[in-house]
């Protein structure tokens, strides 16, 4: 039974990745796409996305992270790949799922998912591209606008060479609406010879049993789930399938509040001071569909546009603030 952790553009950086892996238990992450179009993206690129390139792929709390890469031309993703593979991810996984209209236009994303022959062949070309070695994953949706050629999209992938499909399951045009159809992740696993993987509207423990009852499939990619409830797969990996209670909820308060603390110093490392508000409401805004202590916190800061205004209402809620660095690029790239 494997656990995965999404990738998540805009949500789920390095920053956040670093805070809520080490608790979670998960056996792979997957980084935020890297838009392929055309060039070659340089190694500091790469870099950037994914930081844990610098530690042997893995977060600081040991999970391993694979990089995403997503485009159309598959001799660019090849070359994009095998560049990237020097850089010695713990992976690579393709996007066949973003809905993004700005990535779609450019033919990218969940839209090639209407042209299985060149999903299969940026399968096939990113494979050929690559050491025998390093895994390659596939991330799809069911389809653009129905599931009607879901299943030729998934042996298009398996047989280009992915290893293991990861399968959102909802059209481009479901976009994020539930429900997840759980069942054509089943359909989709019993076509195909490699791992499938179901992923989408996986909040709680109960909904993960749901979902692998319903799909039939083992392993769970978690996303906006697990940014919601950073304990939920190390909860699901004890077996505590039942909704934490009042008591379980405040002791993981204890833990969430350090952890925000660690947050609130990382994203300060990363960007720049008046960004921060942004990123520390954004997981919040998350946390209080599941802690009542998070709710309370995010409606004393919602209205604050300024971090030292919001680090004082932190300290009076016993959140370690640590002193304000600048960020680490910027004392690079000055020191270079
Ligand atoms: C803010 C956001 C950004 C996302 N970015 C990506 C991405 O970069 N690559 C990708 O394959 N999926 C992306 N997704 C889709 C998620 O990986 C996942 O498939 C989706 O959220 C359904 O899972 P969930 O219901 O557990 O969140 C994104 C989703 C969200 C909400």
């Amino acid at each position: 039974m494997r656990l995965l952790l999404a990738p998540m553009e805009g949500l789920l950086d390095d920053v956040l990745r670093a805070v809520v892996t080490p608790r979670g238990g998960y056996d792979y992450a997957v980084t935020e796409f890297a838009r392929v179009s055309g060039t070659l993206l340089p190694e500091r690129f790469f870099r950037r996305l994914a930081p844990e390139l610098d530690s042997a792929g893995r977060t600081t709390g040991g999970t391993p992270v694979r990089v995403q890469l997503l485009g159309s031309d598959p001799s660019c993703m090849a070359d994009n790949a095998a560049q990237l593979a020097r850089l010695a991810p713990a992976g690579i996984d393709l996007n066949f799922g973003c809905p993004a209209p700005t990535v779609n236009r450019h033919r990218g994303g969940a839209v090639l998912l209407d042209e299985p022959e060149l999903v299969h062949a940026i399968a096939r070309a990113v494979r050929r591209a690559l050491p025998d070695g390093m895994p390659l994953s596939a991330k799809m949706r069911l389809g653009v606008n129905d599931a009607g050629r879901a299943i030729e999209c998934a042996h298009a992938l398996a047989d280009g060479g992915a290893q293991t499909l990861v399968v959102h399951a909802r059209t481009k045009r479901d976009g994020y609406r539930p429900p997840a159809h759980w069942v054509w992740v089943g359909r989709i696993a019993d076509a195909v010879r490699v791992p499938v993987v179901a992923n989408g509207e996986v909040w709680s423990a109960a909904q993960w049993q749901r979902c692998r009852a319903e799909s039939g499939v083992a392993d769970v990619m978690l996303g906006r789930g697990a940014v919601a409830d950073p304990f939920l797969a190390s909860r699901i990996r004890a077996g505590a399938l039942d909704e934490p209670d009042e008591a379980l909820r405040e002791a993981e308060w204890a833990v969430l509040k350090e952890m925000l603390g660690d947050f609130r110093e990382r994203v300060l490392r990363k960007v720049a001071v008046r960004h921060a508000p942004g990123r520390i409401k954004q997981w919040l805004n998350l946390l209080r569909r599941n802690f009542p202590q998070a709710e309370l916190l995010y409606g004393r800061i919602r209205g604050l546009a300024r971090l030292a205004d919001i680090d004082r209402v932190f300290l009076a809620s016993g959140i370690r603030i640590a002193p304000v660095l600048p960020p680490l690029q910027t004392t690079l790239r000055k020191a270079a």
